[in-house]
């Protein structure tokens, strides 16, 4: 029986390459313009990383997590999400001694072990935007004006953004008093995952998809009610600032998050053609991560795009097929090495040239070619080879022409 790739972990094929690669270019071109830089962290980090900062009572941290011993006896995860490492980086490497703000972005694979559906996988990729070191609300905006930038720009017109505060470490605690009491009065209709986390972890409870839960949850009390003087007021400006900069949002209040670290501002942007997956970014500010892993007490604010989710949406780079430019059918040995180096004169002119290694029939060459979709055939026999032509056949047009073999990479290039 042939191996298969494990449940959850999928190959992105040549023929949804262009799509990634669009939504890649695009996003490196709007985060730059706004003086993003990019970093490349580890995929590997200590566990402990994820347990302070993600939190241990969390569904990523307690069931969610690729944790295994090394061989040197030490708990290691492969990374469920960036912000914690993209913060662990910047610490180890006193990123901040430089400018006390570093906007930094990272794309790559992530880590969980979810149940995978349509949208959801065990493997997927994160474009991860942070700032660190700014505290001031004009950042929070910043970051949500940024990416609906990037949304325009791959023509996703669609997406909706969504916005909440969770409050502060001075508000919250009177907020998660009142949730506790609430729920404790529900605790019968609560699921089995939702009793537990009553003990451990009340808010996570807003977050549980169970029917009977949300019942209860829809008329739980709300987090904005609850918050502070300066938790209103940061909201507030943040809502300013994204009215200033034109970018629209509505306000979500039921909104929460998966992760412990956030504090004030949460979002979303979310496109409801996606179903039940359907928030394509997440993201907020998290002013203590940096403490809660051994560093100063910096603050921070970012969000992380799930390219597959944008990739499904996404209309432009359709599937691609067409390779090469050229294939060059030879017959005859003397025409195939001639044909080896032609295309390998293309190769450096950046031009996609393909060639046949088996030194088949004209006919079976011929019918590669087509298969391969490619847009030109390049003809060459031993005779043309004698006389320095070829034939050019173009392949959507059904036409075909002589030519001297000098003229054939200018004339591939030209028409490229
Ligand atoms: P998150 O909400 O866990 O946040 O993930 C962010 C995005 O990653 C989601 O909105 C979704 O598009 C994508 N995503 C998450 N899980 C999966 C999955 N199993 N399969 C496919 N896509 C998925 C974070 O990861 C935070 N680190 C975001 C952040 C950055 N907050 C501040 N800075």
């Amino acid at each position: 029986m042939v191996i298969k790739a494990v449940r959850g972990f999928k190959d992105i094929l040549p023929s949804e390459i262009e799509k990634w690669q669009f939504v890649e270019k695009t996003a490196r071109e709007v985060y730059e313009s706004f003086g993003f830089s990019e970093i490349k962290i580890p995929i590997l980090e200590k566990t402990e990383l994820f347990a302070r900062s993600i939190g241990e009572a969390t569904d990523i941290v307690e069931k969610e997590m690729y944790t295994f011993m090394d061989r040197s006896g030490d708990s290691l995860t492969l990374r469920p999400e960036a912000t914690a490492s993209m913060a662990r980086a910047y610490l180890e490497h006193h990123l901040y001694t430089r400018d006390p703000v570093a906007k930094l972005y990272f794309i790559g694979p992530m880590f969980r072990h979810e149940r995978p559906q349509k949208g959801r996988y065990r493997q997927f990729y994160q474009i991860d935007v942070e700032i660190f070191g700014a505290a001031h609300p004009m950042a929070d905006s910043e970051v949500m004006v940024m990416l609906m930038e990037f949304f325009n720009r791959v023509g996703l017109k669609d997406v909706e953004l969504q916005i909440n505060t969770l409050g502060c470490e001075d508000c919250r605690p009177r907020y998660r008093k009142e949730l506790t009491q609430f729920l404790s009065e529900n605790v019968p209709k609560l699921c089995a995952d939702c009793k537990r986390r009553l003990e451990t972890n009340p808010l996570r409870i807003l977050d549980c998809k169970v029917e009977t839960c949300q019942e209860v949850i829809a008329g739980a009390p709300l987090v904005i009610d609850f918050i502070c003087t300066q938790c209103a007021k940061h909201f507030e400006k943040v809502r300013e600032y994204l009215e200033i900069l034109n970018t629209p949002f509505v306000l979500n209040s039921r909104m929460v998050r998966g992760l412990d670290y956030y504090t004030r501002t949460v979002f979303e942007a979310v496109d409801p053609k996606l179903g039940e997956q359907k928030a394509v970014t997440a993201g907020g500010r998290y002013d203590h991560l940096m403490r809660d892993i051994g560093g100063p007490d910096i603050p921070g604010i970012g969000f992380a795009m799930g390219i597959e989710r944008i990739v499904l949406l996404v209309q432009r780079g359709k599937e691609t097929t067409r390779f090469p430019d050229l294939f060059i059918a030879a017959l005859g040995e003397n025409a195939q090495v001639k044909a080896f180096e032609l295309a390998n004169q293309l190769h450096l002119e950046g031009i996609r040239a393909e060639i046949e290694y088996e030194g088949r029939s004209l006919k079976a060459q011929m019918r590669r070619a087509d298969k391969l979709n490619s847009r030109y055939v390049l003809i060459l026999g031993e005779e043309e080879l004698k006389s320095g032509r070829a034939i050019l056949r173009d392949m959507d047009e059904k036409v075909q022409e002589e030519m001297s073999l000098g003229e054939v990479v200018d004339e591939i290039k030209r028409r490229a």
